[in-house]
């Protein structure tokens, strides 16, 4: 692909891919504020934004087999994990930004097992099977991810246990 499309098309696909989240956050917040219909509307076109980021993202060829994407996946969970929040966190402790420093530790902490759950999931597509987990349980406050039992609260934010999802 020429140099000028690709980097069109992975500006569309971030632009796409923000609006897919953006629209989300706000059909949460229509629905608190009793506009179920503004919700919907709000979910009907976070669709429409994922099936356009989708469309971008496999024009640039984003999609590799599962054990590749797998890859693709770790990658990104580590640079979060060594480089980007560490980096990050340490500059809102600097700024004294706390709500900042509240959010990039939520997400550090839920990174790293993200990375491992990858990294296992990575060895077992490789070995011909699908890989052997369990629930798995986020919290919907910080984010906190785990593959055990569910706890009577979130061992990261203290969330209460019905707050936190079992997927
Ligand atoms: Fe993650
Ligand atoms: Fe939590």
């Amino acid at each position: 692909m020429r140099k000028m499309t690709e980097a069109n098309l992975q500006a569309a696909f971030s632009g796409e891919s923000q609006a897919h989240m953006r629209y989300l956050i706000f059909a949460d917040k229509a629905e608190k504020d009793g506009h179920a219909n503004v919700a919907r509307l709000f979910k009907a076109i976070a669709f429409a934004e994922q099936v356009h980021a989708t469309n971008h993202f496999k024009t640039l060829d984003g999609i590799d087999t599962t054990s590749g994407n797998l890859q693709t996946a770790i990658d990104g969970e580590t640079y979060e994990v060594e480089e980007m929040y560490p980096a990050f966190r340490g500059v809102a402790e600097l700024q004294g930004e706390k709500g900042a420093v509240r959010s990039t530790t939520w997400a550090l902490e839920a990174e790293k097992v993200h990375a491992r759950l990858y990294g296992e999931a990575k060895a077992t597509v490789e070995a011909g099977a699908d890989v052997q987990i369990g629930e798995i349980h986020i919290c919907e406050v910080c984010g906190w991810t785990g593959d055990g039992e569910k706890p009577d609260k979130c061992p990261i934010c203290g969330a209460k246990a019905e707050r936190i999802r079992t997927f």
